[in-house]
């Protein structure tokens, strides 16, 4: 099954969208920052080179927030491959080898490929998107992404009629990712949507932010964004896309699967077992904001989930 014209129609990013980045437009090579945070403190931006915000026009998202600086966005970040300590993954990703990278596309479609970094971009060109990012401690930001839809990637391999989910798989490495040598949890990291979620048009495969390729913590050279549910489902460093016909099950509904659930929609009605999730701290504000429902992306996104009783699912 190939995404329905509807669901990529433009009318429903153009709030998003800033503009088309042609594919050779954003490709210079980013600089490797290294810096950290951690969970409730304020990241300390003050001692960061000043972020260079590139070739994003806009400073603000379709409801009028701000752009988290480039230095937060890459001095506080989730990638347990390195470390559980947000504050020191940038340090310990720096110099992580993306290059050569190639994700292969495969599982119940008609035709299987395998594409390198080049293939991706020249074949998907790169976006602008800006999107709210929550992530399911309870912090959040606001980043100007580069990448492609989803969708695009899985209308060229041509599911089948059975592919009912996508699963994605992160690198599997461990004399790079110390964090893999660790057995609290089960590596590689997985992910998976249903095919709507996965095909819907907010769905991106990202391969740059602030109008330059990812860094290393961000989840490079290739991660998924998808803006309305907890950021865990925003996999990293991907190399494994199949079409399935059963859910995935993720890492961290193996880890915890009382707390972590599949869909992960953002639901301010829903507490996590141990917090609220009814309140979030943007980065580098310090006071709390309300969460809103799907992340205030309820008006493209609640009719996906039409009957569903999202209390349960979540
Ligand atoms: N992907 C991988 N492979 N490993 C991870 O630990 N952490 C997730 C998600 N993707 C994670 C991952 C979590 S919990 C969040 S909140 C986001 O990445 C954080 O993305 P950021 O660091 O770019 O803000």
């Amino acid at each position: 099954m190939s995404p329905k014209s509807a669901d990529i129609t433009p009318e429903e990013v153009y709030l998003s969208r800033r503009r088309f980045l042609k594919q050779t437009g954003a490709t210079a090579a980013g600089v490797l920052l290294v810096a950290g945070c951690e969970r409730t403190a304020r990241p300390s931006t003050g001692h960061q080179p000043p972020p260079k915000p590139g070739k994003t026009e806009s400073n603000r998202d379709e409801r009028g927030n701000r752009l988290t600086s480039y230095a937060a966005v890459t001095s506080y970040n989730n990638f347990y491959e390195f470390t559980t300590n947000k504050e020191g993954v940038a340090a310990m990703a720096a110099g992580f080898k993306t290059e050569p990278w190639a994700v292969e596309v495969g599982g119940l479609v008609q035709k299987p490929k395998t594409f390198d970094l080049d293939d991706l971009r020249r074949k998907f060109g790169e976006e602008e998107r800006i999107y709210r990012m929550r992530c399911g401690e309870g912090w959040s930001m606001v980043i100007p992404w580069l990448g492609f839809p989803l969708g695009s990637l899985i209308k060229e391999v041509e599911p089948l009629a059975k592919a009912k989910y996508v699963m994605l798989t992160s690198i599997y490495d461990p004399e790079r990712l110390p964090g893999q040598k660790s057995t609290a949890y089960s590596w590689p990291y997985v992910e998976g949507l249903r095919l709507d979620e996965a095909t819907h048009s907010l769905t991106l495969l990202a391969t740059g932010l602030y109008g330059k390729p990812l860094l290393p913590q961000s989840g490079a050279p290739v991660r998924l964004v998808v803006p309305w549910k907890y950021g865990y489902k925003s996999i990293k460093s991907i190399v494994r896309i199949d079409l399935v016909e059963e859910m995935p099950t993720s890492l961290w509904m193996r880890a915890a699967p009382d707390q972590y659930g599949f869909f992960a929609n953002v639901n301010p009605d829903v507490a996590h077992k141990r917090w609220t999730q009814s309140t979030e701290r943007r980065i580098t504000e310090v006071r709390r904001r309300k969460t809103l429902s799907f992340n205030g992306y309820d008006d493209q996104i609640a009719k996906l989930y039409k009957g569903m009783d999202l209390e349960r699912f979540y």
